[in-house]
């Protein structure tokens, strides 16, 4: 379901935590993004990962910093606006990636929460923060849709019982493959999905979402014959700013500055 007015979609964030917009991004947009994704996949630097054949793009970190089209992306009214409401704060962009998840060989993204990441590895002290997503193209059932798990931002950091205190460290690697670091257990999140219904981030190219730092998402193999590329902007209260960032600044953007529309 989609929502329109600014109060609806805050409801539905704050309810569910995720929400999608009737309202999208205009094909111009759309049509530059693309044309930066195909630039910046073709470039070899750290901030472009591929899957583990070696090959296909899988992400495209912290465009923002290097990229004109991307750097206009984060600054774009609607967005900054959006986020800006369901924060309930200035914000500035925490962390910016666009996940090409190409036909037949992109990967999944396991069962995880956001802010298990956030937290652990870079001190980000509460939730504070929204992710904001822009479909670069058609997102249905087929191409591995991002699933979020409705109302579990409400549950916190959710964790096996028995489970140990999760220690940050380790390979950022592991923090954007498709075998995570912090994920959330199979198991429980199949437990979770009993009581919190499972629901799909769909929409034609140009559609927007927002959803929690909290709330318990993944995303299949995409096994089809079509391209699923999102962008996903992370917008950081300016009050939240990471007590311990050890990440490389294309992750976690060191400019705190308010985004400027
Ligand atoms: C994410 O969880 O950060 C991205 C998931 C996806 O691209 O489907
Ligand atoms: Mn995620």
């Amino acid at each position: 379901m989609t929502a329109t007015e600014p109060d609806v979609i805050g409801t539905r964030y704050h309810r569910d935590g995720w929400v999608v917009l009737d309202e999208g991004i205009g094909e111009d947009t759309v049509r530059d993004l693309r044309a930066s994704v195909d630039r910046i996949s073709a470039m070899v630097r750290d901030e472009v990962v591929h899957e583990e054949d070696g090959r296909a793009v899988r992400a495209l970190h912290g465009c923002h910093r290097f990229d004109d089209v991307c750097a206009a992306l984060v600054r774009h009214p609607r967005l900054v606006d959006l986020a800006e409401a369901l924060v309930g704060e200035r914000v500035y962009v925490y962390q910016f990636k666009i996940n090409v998840k190409n036909p037949q060989v992109g990967r999944q993204w396991p069962w995880h929460q956001d802010f298990a990441f956030w937290s652990v590895e870079d001190g980000m002290p509460a939730p504070d923060a929204v992710n904001v997503a822009i479909n670069l193209d058609d997102v249905h059932e087929g191409n591995g849709p991002l699933t979020v798990l409705s109302g579990s931002h409400r549950l916190g950091v959710v964790r096996p019982a028995g489970a140990a205190e999760p220690v940050a460290g380790g390979d950022w690697r592991g923090h954007v493959s498709a075998d995570l670091t912090h994920g959330v257990p199979g198991e429980l999140a199949a437990d979770l999905a009993r009581h919190h219904a499972p629901a799909r981030l769909l929409g034609p190219a140009g559609t927007i979402s927002a959803f929690h730092p909290n709330v318990v998402h993944s995303s299949s193999d995409n096994r089809s014959e079509d391209r699923r590329t999102v962008v996903f902007v992370t917008y950081n209260s300016v009050r939240n700013t990471p007590r311990h960032v050890t990440r490389p600044e294309f992750l976690v953007d060191r400019d705190t500055t308010p985004v400027g529309r």
